[in-house]
């Protein structure tokens, strides 16, 4: 009896192994994991196949949607089952069932059939939960301080509002936004963990609110809400010249709490009339400027019940509109990293600083205690001066600095609540007593943008230079992507952004940033077409059209779309990008584009003072055509996918003209370029401006030019993301690997050499001597030049998605060898799952390590003098069945992989 239950279960273990060897996990709505606060009325929803099985594919899905758990797993009064759909889609799959309701929750479980035919267990339960999706969902009305302000500090604002509940809570969810920066508190605790809500938009069209389940903060009896606001970048100083009230003079808050009881029964909590007003221990709050903070006139309690508000003022009930709010669409911004004090010392003048020993993007976190009215002043720096002294001049205006005077009587703990620093150095002032680590952490903020991709390989600097990519991005991608975090600027400088964007969609999942961005990109587009300098627009309607810049309605959605495989960007895009091409013509002549402003080839190789003609200028009419092209061919790509036959037709016709008059103006009867410079070949190659019997001598006058700079590059914003793109694809892969090894000036790996922990906004920030460059412009936390990391990832690593199947559903990976590196190694966590390629060279032989994520297939291309020299796992290549094909012609074995992982040896 036991021996035939033995066998019983080892048959069914069996059996379930053989059965349910593909699992479904990761799963996503809208590519979020369980988001709260959707106003999409058509939710998309992705998962990823799991399987040690190589070539996994999907041959079916079934997927089941209800607004109640317990009928989800009985498959009770389901609101969407799509039956077995017989299809390999695994993102992207729009909701189909019956309408969902404003703030709903819902449950979804799927369950997907492999290629040969076998079903997976159904999913863990994935959750969506709704916001509202009508104006009138909104109860609550927006409300202002009912007191006069002190219009010189502009104090935060603070709101209170007591209520009881009588009855067994159920659950509850509040709806918050501000014309402002929020920070909510319930019962004495902190509503989410989201900063800087929220978040920024262009205001006066759409403004984005938060939904947080408050159920577990609300209690039965007495509660009670207090809500603090600062100014942000609705009312704050922003861009130059104390520009201030940009969006509106006054600060105004929204908020409602949709309680639901065990009875059934509902009820709303929201701002109105009722609430009162007053101002707390936040004297003063400025992005730019920092914070200061009274502790000694905290209203100790007020975010409690109980707490005695017959002092406070009323509040204004306002009229503002409600119709432009939205759900919050990308990832908030959030607390990341934390450091410790790597050095307290002082500088030579006498200062008292730390160093964290990383150039950050958020606050820094002070525990002290101390006598009631003691003051301490905290000031922010990214570098310090070749003395060794604490350096701010490049910030400007900018007076970075929050200023804590204590209550005493204990140990208080000071963290700002509307304000960012970019610093790697602290300067404490006021501070009694020794400054020991415990009392000081720096925090880092940005968007909490999952982390997708590694790069790594055999020489130190270049890791250091990926380091500091990743880190760029991360103190630049607080909401909006900026050029900068720690200046009076800090604005989404379109040109960087579009620089960018590529390198960006490896390091991190920047898909729903870039929707929510670009979309107010689209709605600071001027009538007449032309894409703002900035997004948000704070610098007004003539502060637009720059080629290269305005080109981000371009080139970011189809980056985004190249990354993700998401259509919809470019549907929500195509008017956009479409209206930037109609500005371009109309500011034409005869298809040649010479009018305008342009800012060229931003902070190009420029020696000063006597420089023997060394300044690397590049005619901005010249790279105006350029990227005219260039958004043309991307229109016509995107009119391709979303199949606008006519449009097709149209711009194709545009794109010869375009580049007709290209040469006519610019390309000399020997195919030399009027100006001879690295940007204007790099541009005229990549974006295929000259005939192609013109292309391989222009390629020989890069060169040239290159070697005329000893190997050093010598181009700005617009010409440094595809100059190693240019090289490799004609062949110069040794030469690109030349530039990016290069270690002096001007070069990615010079700021390296001395000290950088991110990208600089300039070649040389620092110059060798160890002076800077002029403060009126030396940011050390810049991205655009990390632009490189694309190459580094598609190129050496040779990770890359096929055009025609983008968002690595058909994956391409092609790493490039050449000296000066031994081992490469990238990994990058797509839709599908992880995609993995490293390669090691040895005397003997060359090694790679490949991995392809389920439900995808990849084509491997990698050198070898004939077929015979690879081996797989061991194998010999010809006596393995998984593979779905393998070639070989001139020295290169193209094999097509289906998922799995694979150790491939290639003997010299
Ligand atoms: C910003 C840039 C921006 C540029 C435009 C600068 O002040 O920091 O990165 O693209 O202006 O020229």
């Amino acid at each position: 009896m036991k021996n035939r239950l033995l066998s019983l279960m080892i048959f069914l273990f069996a059996f379930n192994c053989l059965i349910a060897q593909v699992k479904v996990s990761n799963l996503l709505t809208e590519n979020l994991n369980n988001p709260v606060g959707l106003d999409i009325i058509q939710p998309r929803f992705s998962w990823q196949l799991v399987s040690d099985v190589r070539n996994t594919m999907q041959s079916a899905f079934e997927l089941k949607v209800s607004d109640n758990l317990a009928n989800l797993s009985s498959n009770k009064n389901l609101i969407w089952n799509s039956g077995k759909v017989l299809s390999d889609s695994s993102v992207y799959i729009a909701y189909k069932g019956i309408p969902l309701k404003s703030g709903a929750k819902y449950y979804w479980q799927v369950r997907v059939w492999d290629n040969s035919g076998k079903a997976s267990k159904w999913s863990e339960t994935a959750t969506f939960q709704m916001g509202f999706l009508n104006a009138n969902d909104w109860k609550a009305s927006w409300i202002s301080p009912g007191f006069v302000e002190d219009t010189v500090l502009r104090p935060s604002p603070i709101f209170r509002k007591e209520f009881a509940t009588n009855k067994e809570i159920k659950s509850a969810t509040a709806y918050i936004t501000a014309h402002g920066m929020y920070e909510a508190v319930i019962n004495g605790q902190r509503v989410g963990n989201d900063y800087l809500t929220p978040g920024w938009t262009v205001y006066n069209k759409r403004i984005q609110y938060q939904v947080y389940d408050v159920s577990g903060l609300l209690k039965k009896g007495a509660n009670a809400i207090g809500v603090t606001l600062g100014s942000g970048w609705f009312r704050g100083s922003l861009a130059w010249n104390d520009n201030k009230n940009l969006y509106g003079k006054e600060l105004a808050l929204l908020m409602q709490i949709e309680i639901s009881y065990t009875d059934g029964s509902i009820e709303s909590i929201v701002t109105d009339g009722s609430w009162k007003s007053s101002t707390g221990s936040i004297v003063y709050s400025e992005i730019y400027h920092g914070e200061t903070v009274d502790y000694r006139l905290e209203k100790t309690g007020w975010t409690l019940p109980a707490f005695k508000d017959d002092s406070w003022s009323g509040v204004k009930v306002q009229d503002f509109p409600k119709n432009i709010l939205v759900g919050t669409y990308n990832e908030p911004i959030k607390k990341h990293e934390v450091f410790k004090p790597v050095k307290i010392f002082k500088t030579p003048s006498g200062e008292q600083v730390i160093d964290f020993g990383q150039n950050l993007v958020g606050f820094v976190q002070m525990k002290v205690s101390g006598k009631a009215g003691d003051q301490i002043t905290l000031k922010f720096a990214e570098v310090l001066d070749k003395e060794g002294d604490f350096y701010i001049e490049n910030l400007r205006a900018a007076k970075v600095t929050d200023v804590i005077t204590l209550k005493g009587g204990g140990e208080e703990i000071f963290e700002p609540k509307f304000t960012f620093h970019g610093f790697r150095y602290l300067k404490i002032e006021g501070f009694k007593g020794e400054v020991k680590p415990e009392n000081f952490t720096a925090i880092a903020l940005y968007s909490a943008m999952k982390p997708t991709g590694t790069f790594s390989c055999s020489n130190e600097l270049i890791n250091q230079l990926q380091h500091n990519i990743q880190w760029g991005q991360r103190g630049n991608f607080l909401d909006v992507p900026t050029d900068c975090p720690q200046r009076d600027e800090r604005l989404g400088w379109t040109g960087d952004a579009q620089a960018f964007s590529r390198t960006a969609t490896f390091n991190m999942n920047v898909h729903n940033f870039f929707v929510k961005w670009l979309k107010d990109v689209a709605l600071d587009q001027n009538e007449d077409g032309a894409v703002a300098f900035v997004v948000p627009n704070v610098l007004g309607k003539g502060a637009v059209a720059s080629t290269g810049w305005a080109d981000v309605a371009t080139i970011a959605p189809w980056n985004i779309y190249l990354a993700y495989g998401d259509k919809r960007i470019l549907e929500n895009q195509y008017q956009s990008m479409k209206a930037w091409l109609g500005y371009m013509k109309s500011k034409s002549n005869n298809y040649l584009w010479n009018t305008g402003f342009h800012f060229g080839d931003w902070l190009f190789y420029s020696p000063q003072p006597d420089d023997g003609g060394r300044a690397a200028l590049t005619d901005k009419y010249l790279i105006a055509q350029c990227f005219w092209a260039h958004s043309t061919q991307l229109l016509i790509n995107a009119a391709k996918v979303l199949q606008k036959t006519e449009d097709i037709t149209f711009y194709t016709n545009e794109l010869n003209k375009i580049k007709e008059a290209f040469k006519n103006e610019y390309v000399t009867p020997n195919g030399g370029l009027v100006s001879s410079t690295q940007t204007a070949y790099v541009l005229a190659l990549q974006f295929d401006m000259l005939p192609e019997n013109l292309r391989d001598q222009a390629v020989n006058r890069l060169v040239v030019n290159i070697n005329n700079y000893e190997t050093h590059l010598t181009t700005g914003f617009l010409g440094t993301p595809y100059l190693c793109h240019v090289l490799s694809r004609f062949g110069k892969t040794d030469l690109a690997y030349k530039l990016l090894l290069q270690e002096t000036y001007p070069s990615w790996l010079y700021p390296v050499k001395m000290g950088a922990t991110t990208i600089w906004e300039r070649w040389d920030g620092i110059k060798p001597d160890g002076s800077f460059q002029t403060p009126g412009m030396n940011s050390f936390n810049h991205y655009a030049y990390g632009a490189i990391g694309d190459w580094m990832y598609r190129v050496i690593a040779g990770i890359d998605t096929e055009t025609d199947s983008p968002g690595y559903r058909k994956i391409r990976i092609e790493p490039h060898m050449e000296k000066g590196l031994t081992n490469a190694s990238a990994n990058l966590n797509t839709y599908y799952g992880n995609i993995g390629s490293g390669w090691k060279i040895d005397d003997k032989k060359t090694t790679y390590e490949i991995e392809i994520p389920a439900n995808t297939t990849a084509t491997l291309v990698i050198p070898a003098q004939n077929l015979n020299n690879v081996s797989e796992s061991g194998k010999a290549l010809n006596s393995i069945k998984d593979f779905k094909s393998v070639s070989f012609d001139k020295g290169v074995v193209t094999m097509l992989l289906g998922s799995g992982k694979y150790n491939f040896v290639v003997a010299q």
